[in-house]
């Protein structure tokens, strides 16, 4: 049961400052066999009989955004249908609609002052700050009255990110929601929260080798780089011996790990993988050494770069357009960023990943907020278990979609992901004509 108290606020708190790493290992040309086996799902990720339509577009990023910074203006968004309106997966390519949002509270119940810990990995992905974050806290306050955040960015440092969690603990967080820097570190976080009985969810990137992790809510990301690898081949149209770069993400995040595997299944034996690397940090100006290295070894011959990310996809751009690369080739990403949407309709990048965050981020919120006012979390809110190499994991795996030029319009736009106004700005008014929006 749940209790009601009246007031209605919520307490960002910052946790630690960031700072960045200076420890991680240089970047490598890794062979796919070089990194250790991911982490993956044993159920494929499917509509829960419980799975409830969302009833409202996403809200933009900067929507969400002002909500957050004006609490008070926080809109009345509807709140999840009850668990009787069961809605069928749509087949609509709007991808959120398409994705499960747990049953919440219509309105703001108190929690007796829960603390609920929200901890993310890096801040040059844009999604992290200008999505997740608000997104989380926006859902977070229309449900719970008083309810606080404790909010830290590790800035991709693992080292950070314990001492963020340590002090979460300390400050008396009653939940962890966790992005972990490095998912095998991170088990060293979810031991210390069970030791005082802290319940640990896994937000988008698997803990590993723990029992210790509560729940697991993420994408199909496997899926993520099977959509790359095929949207990749799509591209090249069955040109003979296609000499592919691949730029993966970091080889501490066992997503990363899954978007290579996912991306291998389909390219292995149909493309050339000339290079390879894992990209310490995901950073982007990583990335653009990778792909300036391998313009230098393959003579600037590349046919198709896979990019495991928008921010790899923009460094590995860079590389190119600087060592003037021609026939420009078609390269992947991920997450959907404004930047790499404009670049889709320019033509300086093949495809992105939508991933709709907002139902990965309240989902994430109403979870947090059950298990932190001990409210039962019904079996059939996850669809699916992750073997994280210690057990399996209750999970919540969403569906990522795959978007090129043709698509724009009927899944971020349509979404409500980006708006018309904020894609087609002066410099991209042409390209936003020619793809009909
Ligand atoms: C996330 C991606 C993100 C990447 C870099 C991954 O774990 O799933 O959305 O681009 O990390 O932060």
């Amino acid at each position: 049961m749940r209790r009601l108290f009246s007031a209605v606020s919520i307490a960002v708190f910052v946790a630690g400052t960031a700072c960045s790493s200076g420890t991680q290992p240089a970047a490598t040309s890794a062979p796919a066999a070089a990194t250790p086996a991911p982490a993956k799902p044993t159920t494929a990720p499917a509509a829960s009989p419980s799975a409830v339509a969302v009833a409202s577009p996403a809200a933009s990023p900067a929507a969400a955004a002002s909500a957050v910074a004006k609490p008070s203006a926080v809109a009345a968004a509807s709140p999840a249908a009850s668990p009787a309106t069961v809605a069928a997966p749509s087949p609509s390519p709007a991808a959120a609609a398409q994705n499960p949002v747990l049953p919440a509270p219509s309105s703001p119940q108190s929690s007796g002052g829960k603390k609920i810990a929200l901890l993310l990995p890096e801040s040059k992905t844009t999604r992290y700050e200008t999505q997740d974050r608000p997104l989380f806290q926006a859902k977070l306050q229309q449900i719970c009255s008083d309810c606080q955040v404790i909010y830290s960015n590790a800035n991709q440092d693992a080292t950070a990110q314990q001492s963020q969690a340590e002090a979460a603990l300390t400050n008396g967080a009653n939940v962890l929601v966790l992005d972990a820097v490095d998912g095998a570190a991170a088990a060293v976080i979810a031991d210390r929260a069970k030791q005082q009985n802290v319940p640990v969810i896994a937000y988008d990137r698997l803990i590993t080798g723990t029992q210790n992790v509560d729940y697991y809510i993420s994408f199909d990301n496997e899926r993520v780089g099977v959509l790359q690898g095929t949207a990749l081949l799509q591209a090249l149209q069955g040109k003979s011996n296609a000499q592919v770069v691949m730029i993966n993400g970091s080889p501490t995040d066992n997503n990363a790990s899954l978007f290579k595997r996912g991306a291998h299944s389909v390219l292995d034996g149909k493309v050339q993988v000339a290079k390879e690397y894992d990209t310490p940090d995901w950073s982007p100006d990583q990335a653009q050494n990778e792909m300036q290295q391998a313009l230098t070894a393959l003579g600037n011959k590349v046919d198709g770069v896979y990019a495991a990310n928008d921010g790899t996809a923009g460094g590995a751009i860079a590389a190119m357009k600087a060592a003037g690369v021609s026939p420009w080739p078609p390269i992947t990403g991920q997450d959907a960023e404004l930047t790499a949407i404009q670049r889709i309709l320019t033509g300086d990048q093949y495809m992105t990943v939508y991933k709709a965050i907002k139902p990965e981020a309240e989902d994430a919120a109403v979870l947090a907020f059950d298990l932190a006012t001990g409210a039962q979390v019904p079996a059939s809110a996850t669809n699916g278990q992750t073997d994280n190499q210690a057990k399996q994991v209750a999970s919540i795996l969403l569906t990522p979609v795959s978007v090129t030029k043709d698509n724009v319009k009927s899944t971020v736009v349509a979404d409500g992901f980006w708006t018309r106004e904020q894609i087609c700005t002066s410099d991209y008014a042409a390209a936003c004509q020619q793809a009909g929006i």
